[in-house]
């Protein structure tokens, strides 16, 4: 209790009666309250909650607050599935309350299953959305993540750097501010609460999936990194060491933000990125002309810490007709926050 409360910052609370804090702790906690997080909540806590029977601290706050309240269940399969729990869980979605779906995982005493409490970059995703500026609320955005995999033979491929981690933290703010929010992506990473991920490992693929979902999609961000080159042919089968050096013919790939630029309606926006490493601004802007993009994020892939891989980044935003935005070494969420700003402030000016 002692070391809970010193890294909240926060008294712990456990006494129904005899609240050092408030005589009255029942009412003034769930009064006083932005957001209700239950994590983990189990199906005894759920069941009490639906039918409202108050016999503690926690489901007493919970009955007696206004405030929008968020459950993270976590159980073993058995209980998760139970029909009882199934339908509690339906109940208290029809009223209102927002739920962190556990994940599939180890459970207690070494079972493997549904039921594992959502990891807590979800859970903080999911608070993230429901306290934070709504100001993409009813706004459809697709984001590309991740770098494409382009095939040699059965096993190889030709690959690049990119850790799809801009990426996903431009799909997680964009779905944190209201978004509707789909990835298209080549990686497998936590996927944000609330978004929706089309699988893809090819720049064929990843040019399918973004013609298909651009075209009614609000704002479009193009943060994947497209191989500009594949090998002419796929060899079927492995190539095998036997058969000498193989030579690989390389052909080019479609620029699929390019062709998402010239399909572009006035009333979307569309974001780029560009991996330079040198004349960052000139080239850049040139991106920004021949692609007809309304913003590019530029970043300088050989400077430490930024870009490929790293979980910070330091970027310039540009825009036609704006000077340049230095973002400064930050985390890729805070890239992100920056990145969704300028979006905001395109639309209110469209
Ligand atoms: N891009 C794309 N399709 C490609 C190559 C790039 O859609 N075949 C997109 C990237 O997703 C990014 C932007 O184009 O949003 C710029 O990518 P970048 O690799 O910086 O530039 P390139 O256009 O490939 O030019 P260069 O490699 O010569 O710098």
């Amino acid at each position: 209790r002692t070391t809970l409360s010193a890294l909240a910052s926060e008294p712990v609370q456990t006494e129904l009666w005899d609240n050092p804090t408030t005589p009255i702790p029942h009412t003034r906690i769930g009064q006083g309250a932005d957001l209700i997080v239950v994590a983990p909540a189990t199906a005894r806590l759920l069941a009490a909650y639906r039918m409202g029977l108050t016999t503690d601290l926690l489901t007493n706050t919970l009955i007696a607050t206004r405030a929008p309240v968020l459950v993270c269940p976590a159980m073993h399969t058995e209980m998760w599935e139970h029909p009882s729990v199934v339908e509690n869980m339906a109940v208290l979605r029809a009223r209102g309350v927002h739920v962190v779906e556990p994940e599939s995982g180890r459970l207690a005493g070494g079972d493997v299953g549904a039921g594992r409490l959502a990891d807590p970059s979800t859970i903080v995703d999911a608070v993230e959305r429901l306290l934070g500026p709504h100001d993409l609320a009813g706004v459809s955005v697709v984001v590309s993540a991740g770098g494409t995999r382009e095939p040699i033979d059965a096993v190889r491929v030709i690959a690049n750097r990119s850790s799809g981690k801009q990426g996903y933290a431009v799909a997680a703010e964009a779905a944190s501010r209201g978004a509707a929010v789909t990835l298209v992506s080549t990686v497998t990473l936590p996927v944000p609460s609330g978004v929706e991920v089309v699988a893809v490992e090819t720049a064929e693929q990843m040019l399918r999936a973004m013609t298909e979902l651009a075209a009614d999609r609000d704002v479009i961000v193009m943060s994947a990194a497209v191989a500009d080159f594949r090998p002419e042919v796929v060899a079927d089968g492995k190539l095998k060491k036997r058969e000498g050096t193989p030579e690989i013919v390389l052909e080019p790939t479609p620029d699929i933000v390019a062709g998402l630029g010239a399909a572009k309606r006035d009333d979307q926006v569309l974001v780029g990125f560009a991996a330079e490493t040198n004349d960052l601004v000139a080239n850049a802007t040139e991106k920004l002309r021949a692609k007809r993009l309304d913003l590019v994020v530029a970043n300088d892939v050989s400077a430490p810490h930024v870009g490929f891989a790293h979980d910070t980044n330091a970027v310039t935003l540009l825009r036609p007709d704006a000077e340049p935005v230095e973002i400064d070494l930050a985390s890729k969420r805070e890239v992100a926050r920056a990145v969704i700003d300028a979006i905001v402030d395109i639309r209110n000016q469209h």
